[in-house]
């Protein structure tokens, strides 16, 4: 039986990578999908790749009037809104002497305030029909501890866990179920803009990081962003109806919490 027949799902910076994976999962198991991201190009490429379940939104998660309208697209074209995966983030990384205004506000504004803001329109519309929802925000094992170069985007992270708690608290008085996944390193685009700057700062050849990092995984690899729908699937299931403002690591045995 398929787990999400007849849901509408909108995943924020789906174009590609792990918003991708889930979009992919997600029509699989019936949902009808919103891929929303910013570069509206590859929302569409991806969109007419996934199929006819899939269809493709403009939505810059640090807007406004961006976020409110992607979410009046899925009530048009879908009947309204069950599930949200906050998934959208950009990753930075320099040592505490060389950050710049310029990337705090950057990654706070897409990774922070785009996550509650989303997560609050998504709250509102989710009220509005009456019938609950999901809510999955994308925290990170980076949101578990710092790392020496990594101050902000383990910032965000850390915050996304935060606000996972207090929305999840505050909102499943109206049935909607806040959670958020933690994976540790996932191979793919995302990674290969983190391995080039791992080779800047530690000095390294290209494509070193990455296998350093995958060596020390438990599991023995990096992860795939297939390793992650498992857990996506569920959060956004009705098996999860009692599962509340928790954070679930995904990824091989790096974090225990
Ligand atoms: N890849 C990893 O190793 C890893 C590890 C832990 C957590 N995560 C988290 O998982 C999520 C997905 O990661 P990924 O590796 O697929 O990233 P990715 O960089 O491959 O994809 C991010 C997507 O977000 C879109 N985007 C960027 N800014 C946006 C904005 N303002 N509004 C809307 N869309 C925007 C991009 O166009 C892109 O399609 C992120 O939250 C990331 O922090 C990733």
């Amino acid at each position: 039986m398929k787990r999400l027949e007849g849901k509408s799902a909108l995943i924020t910076g789906s174009a590609r990578g792990i918003g991708r994976a889930f979009a992919e999962a997600y029509v699989r198991e019936g949902a009808r999908v919103a891929i929303a991201d910013i570069n509206i190009e590859r929302a569409q490429a991806t969109a007419s790749e996934i199929g006819p379940a899939a269809y493709a939104v403009q939505m810059d998660v640090t807007r406004q009037d961006s976020i409110d309208a992607a979410i009046g697209a899925c009530a048009d074209k879908a009947g309204g809104l069950d599930i949200l995966i906050n998934n959208a983030a950009l990753f930075d990384l320099a040592p505490i002497v060389e950050i710049t205004r310029e990337s705090y506000d950057r990654l706070f504004s897409i990774n922070v305030a785009g996550t509650l803001f989303t997560m609050q329109a998504t709250a509102k519309q989710m009220i509005a029909q009456g019938r609950g929802g999901k809510i999955i925000n994308m925290a990170s094992q980076a949101g578990r501890r710092g790392e020496a170069l990594v101050a902000i985007y383990c910032a965000t992270k850390a915050a996304v866990i935060s606000l996972t708690q207090s929305a999840g608290l505050n909102l499943i008085r109206h049935g909607i179920n806040v959670n958020a996944i933690a994976p540790g390193v996932v191979d793919g685009e995302h990674w290969d803009g983190v391995d080039a700057l791992f080779a800047k700062y530690e000095n390294r050849p290209l494509g070193e990081k990455k296998r350093l990092v995958g060596a020390e995984v438990p599991f023995g690899r990096m992860g795939t962003a297939d390793d992650l729908t498992g857990m996506a699937i569920f959060l956004a299931s009705e098996e999860s109806n009692y599962v509340v403002a928790q954070t679930y690591n995904v990824d091989g045995g790096n974090w225990m919490s």
